[in-house]
This record gives C-alpha cells, sequence and structure tokens, in this order.
C-alpha cells in the first residue's frame, strides 16, 4: 500500500528535501509551503500536493486541519523552523525576537501536532519533529546559537510531554537531529548535503513505523542524549 506523508515547511532547505527524497522512495507526498508563489521546486516533485499554511498562525493550520479532513497520514513529519536572532545572546535579543523563536520552534510545532495528530494512523504511524543536537541540555550548551538550542531544548521538553499525554498507542515519535546540513539556515560551511540528510531521515522514518516509543536520534539513527 502507497504511504503517505505530510511535511510542513517545505517551501527550501531541509523540507523540500525531504518531499523529494519520500516521492522518491514512492511515497504519496503533502507538502506545505508559507507563500504559495514559493511552491515551483516543490510542485515539481511527482506526486506532490501543495498546501498553504503558516504554522504559527491558529486560523492557517485550522483550515489546514479542515481541508486535510479524511485523509490518513502514515507519517507527519513537522520540519518548519527558524534560526531566530542567531548572533545575539539572550542578553542583547529584544523579547519581540526571543518570543518569535521559542514560538515558532517549541510551541506551533506541538499545536500542529496535536490539531493534526487524528489524522495519523495510531498503530503504526510515525510523528517526528525536526529537533537539532543544539537542543540537548548535555551536548548543545558551548556549541553556539544559544537562543536556538534553547528553542530545540523547549521543543524536546513539549515533545516529552505530547508523548506523555498520548496514553496508549502504537504511534511513534521521533525527535530528528538532521544532522549539520547546507541550507539557508545551515549555512555554506556545513558539511552534509540536503540529500544526505533526507535519505537518512526517510530511511529513520520508514524503520520507525509500528515501532512504538519516542527517540531522539540524528538522520543516520545514532541515538542523543537529552
Ligand atoms: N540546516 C541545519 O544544519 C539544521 C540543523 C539542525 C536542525 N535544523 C532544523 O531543520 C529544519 C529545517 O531547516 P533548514 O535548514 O531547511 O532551514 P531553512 O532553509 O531556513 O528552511 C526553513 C523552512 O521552514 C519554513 N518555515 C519557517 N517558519 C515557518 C512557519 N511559521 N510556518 C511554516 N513554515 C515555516 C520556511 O518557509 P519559508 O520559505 O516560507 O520561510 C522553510 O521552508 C528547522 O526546524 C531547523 O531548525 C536544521
Amino acid at each position: 500500500m502507497q504511504k503517505t506523508v505530510l511535511v510542513i515547511g517545505a517551501s527550501r532547505g531541509l523540507g523540500l528535501g525531504l518531499a523529494k527524497q519520500f516521492s522518491n522512495e514512492g511515497w504519496q507526498v503533502i507538502a506545505t509551503v508559507r507563500n504559495s508563489q514559493q511552491a515551483d521546486a516543490l510542485s515539481q516533485i511527482p506526486r506532490v500536493r501543495v498546501e498553504t499554511l503558516d504554522m504559527t498562525d491558529a486560523a492557517s493550520v485550522e483550515a489546514l486541519a479542515r481541508r486535510l479532513a479524511g485523509t490518513q497520514l502514515d507519517a507527519l513529519f513537522v520540519n518548519a523552523g527558524v534560526a531566530g536572532p542567531q548572533n545575539k545572546p539572550a542578553t542583547q535579543a529584544s523579547e519581540a525576537e526571543v518570543g518569535q523563536l521559542f514560538f515558532t520552534n517549541a510551541v506551533a510545532p506541538l499545536r500542529l501536532a496535536e490539531h493534526l495528530l487524528s489524522l495519523v494512523d495510531d498503530k503504526q504511524g510515525v510523528v517526528v519533529f525536526m529537533s537539532s543536537i543544539l537542543g540537548s541540555v548535555e551536548t548543545g550548551p558551548g556549541m553556539g546559537m544559544s537562543l536556538y538550542g534553547a528553542s530545540k531544548a523547549a521543543l524536546n521538553h513539549m515533545t516529552r510531554t505530547f508523548v506523555a499525554e498520548l496514553g496508549e498507542t502504537g504511534l511513534t515519535v521521533l525527535s530528528m537531529h538532521p544532522g549539520w546540513v547546507k541550507t539557508d539556515m545551515g549555512g555554506e560551511q556545513a558539511p552534509l548535503d540536503v540529500e544526505t540528510s533526507a535519505r537518512g531521515m526517510v530511511e529513520q522514518v520508514t524503520k520507525a513505523l509500528g515501532s512504538g516509543g519516542h527517540r531522539y536520534l540524528d538522520y543516520q539513527g545514532d541515538p542523543l542524549p537529552w
């Protein structure tokens, strides 16, 4: 049976790479962009249905949930995220910058997942939140981008609450680190290309189908310390 994935934030970077790789592997792909004018690369991919979504806008999330009513998802991949005020420490970033960073990276992904959870196959489906090694409380501090790292640590924390509240389920939840990847966010100096990271992440999602539990891992399947 053909599997279906919903990729959130697929206009560019890793989200676009994930949409391509899932499609290469024969999945039906539903993928979102914030701006429908920025869907050219995405719409070229076979078996992709493009949807519009701003993950931080409650009305936009509601509207997507309504459009997808009745769709059965094997995987929900919440990839969208922002770097925030990258070079500013917490003492220099404005309240608005910090608010937008934490709301986008830590709160909006969970609100979205709560809204769309009923679409995901609860016997063997997978929900993935795009985290980062920088969100590891054990290893992240000192690696740079401290505010961003803290927002991903908050995402991990929120995800563990989400999992704790799921109760008896066959669903698997992954908190994923894609590696350090050449994208607008990762920068040119990153060692990994999008294709390699996306191939690894799609492999991890495929392996996770039906396995159950919650794991924090990287694109190669290696576990990370919380
Ligand atoms: N690249 C890395 O090395 C790296 C490492 C660890 C973790 N990550 C994480 O991986 C994910 C993807 O990163 P990337 O490197 O591909 O970044 P990117 O090139 O900056 O792409 C970010 C994507 O997220 C979308 N997005 C941002 N805010 C959104 C919102 N409010 N609603 C919906 N979509 C939104 C963007 O859409 P627009 O085009 O509309 O802006 C874009 O498609 C992020 O969560 C990031 O934190 C990346």
